[in-house]
């Protein structure tokens, strides 16, 4: 068992709290869909009404050094708002600098403030023991309420997690809980769905994925990899050359494996993802100049009528550009299927705003805050970031 909020008394104490607060920004920079930032707030709340003082860091968005546009601030203010709570913002283009230092040694119990988003630092992501001393000198203990993150091994959740004496936070234990109680046999047919941009990541999730479910559905960006791993002309839309092979190699497992693969039939296709200029086509018919945005009716229904015979559904990244009107039907509408599954998943950050847009989240079992990491957990995998807490 893991060291919980439970095992730590924090009456005076200085907490160093690491949060998944990489949420979607609109073209304003504001946050565009706050639900990582509600998820996060028991934690901090649990700590300051037991005397403590909290350090907020999280990482935003994949910048490889200081990028004005992923500042935490808009976060920052965000949350503040939802907390009814002053919470003050320390930047520092270097994260952690004296300046910070200071800030944190000066917060009384009751305070709140958060640092610069840690990604402007390169050596977050390769674990760099260096940054995470600097981490660790703004807290005497360190919860990781990061569950979206916990699949990676970063200087921010696993290195600190061996200098300060550590705990998982509140969401963590929820998260951590649901996928292994609820989802340990699930109730079968048991489907996947994946789509979204981000598709090397998931890819390899796949592959492991395909021994444990009888349906797996391929939507949005990624579906163009798989779809050309079989031959097909995608015309302008996403695709991950690299993968192309492994694609190939997935959809060849899950035949021998005998599982059911639904990839898109018909797309919605446009010049730019910008156009309002869109078409409806087969999918061997993109047109060399377009890109596929949406996927189209006749796929909505052959996907719809999967996810309505399943009796578990885990949804994993919109089918199209949902935030674009002309581009989010098939999402709404998979949504919608999902929604009424006997046991209903969503993960990812993409997944819960599109499920929020369309006033979907109240009729799923579990909506997570962790796309890739609720995955690797449903691979059954140890998570780096749950490992490196401390056992009671
Ligand atoms: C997520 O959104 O899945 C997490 O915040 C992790 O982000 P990453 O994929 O950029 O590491």
């Amino acid at each position: 068992m893991k060291k919980t909020l439970k095992d730590f008394d924090f009456k005076n104490r200085r907490v160093l709290v690491r949060l998944d607060l990489n949420v979607p920004l609109n073209d304003k920079c504001e946050v565009a869909d706050a639900t990582r930032i509600e998820a996060s707030i028991p934690t901090v709340e649990y700590i300051l009404n037991r005397g403590g003082s909290v350090v907020l860091m999280s990482h935003l968005g994949r910048p490889k050094a200081y990028d004005e546009k992923l500042s935490l601030k808009p976060v920052a203010e965000k949350m503040s708002e939802l907390m009814k709570k002053d919470i003050k913002f320390v930047p520092s283009k270097k994260v952690v600098d004296e300046e910070v230092i200071k800030a944190g040694e000066a917060l009384k119990a009751g305070e709140v403030m958060m640092i610069e988003n840690t990604r402007f630092r390169e050596e977050e992501e390769k674990n760099v023991p260096e940054f995470s001393k600097d981490l660790a000198r703004l807290g005497e203990i360190f919860v990781n309420d990061a569950f979206g993150t916990c699949h990676r091994a970063h200087s921010s959740n696993v290195g600190v997690a061996s200098l300060l004496p550590s705990a998982i936070g509140l969401l963590v234990e929820k998260e951590v809980k649901f996928f292994q109680e609820a989802l340990r046999e699930p109730d079968r047919p048991f489907t996947v769905i994946m789509g979204g941009s981000k598709v090397s990541g998931k890819i390899s999730i796949i592959e492991n994925l395909l021994p444990k479910v009888d349906n797996l559905v391929i939507g949005g960006g990624m579906a163009f990899t798989f779809l050309k791993s079989k031959g097909v002309e995608v015309g302008k839309s996403l695709l991950e050359e690299d993968k192309i092979d492994f694609a190939k190699s997935c959809l060849d497992k899950a035949d021998e494996l005998g599982i059911g693969i639904y990839l898109p039939i018909d797309l919605v296709v446009a010049d730019s993802i910008d156009s309002t200029d869109t078409k409806t086509v087969d999918y061997d018919e993109i047109p060399a100049n377009m890109m596929g945005l949406d996927i189209g009716n006749k796929t909505i229904e052959l996907f719809s009528d999967v996810i309505r015979g399943s009796k578990t559904v885990i949804w994993n990244g919109p089918m199209g550009v949902f935030e674009k009107d002309q581009f989010a039907e098939g999402t709404k509408k998979v949504g919608e299927a999902v929604a009424d599954a006997p046991l209903s998943v969503v993960g990812g950050g993409d997944s819960a705003a599109a499920a929020e847009k369309f006033g979907l989240e109240g009729r799923m079992t579990h909506v997570s805050t962790g796309g890739g990491a609720s995955l690797e957990l449903l691979e059954g995998k140890d998570l780096p970031g749950i490992k490196a807490i401390e056992e009671m």
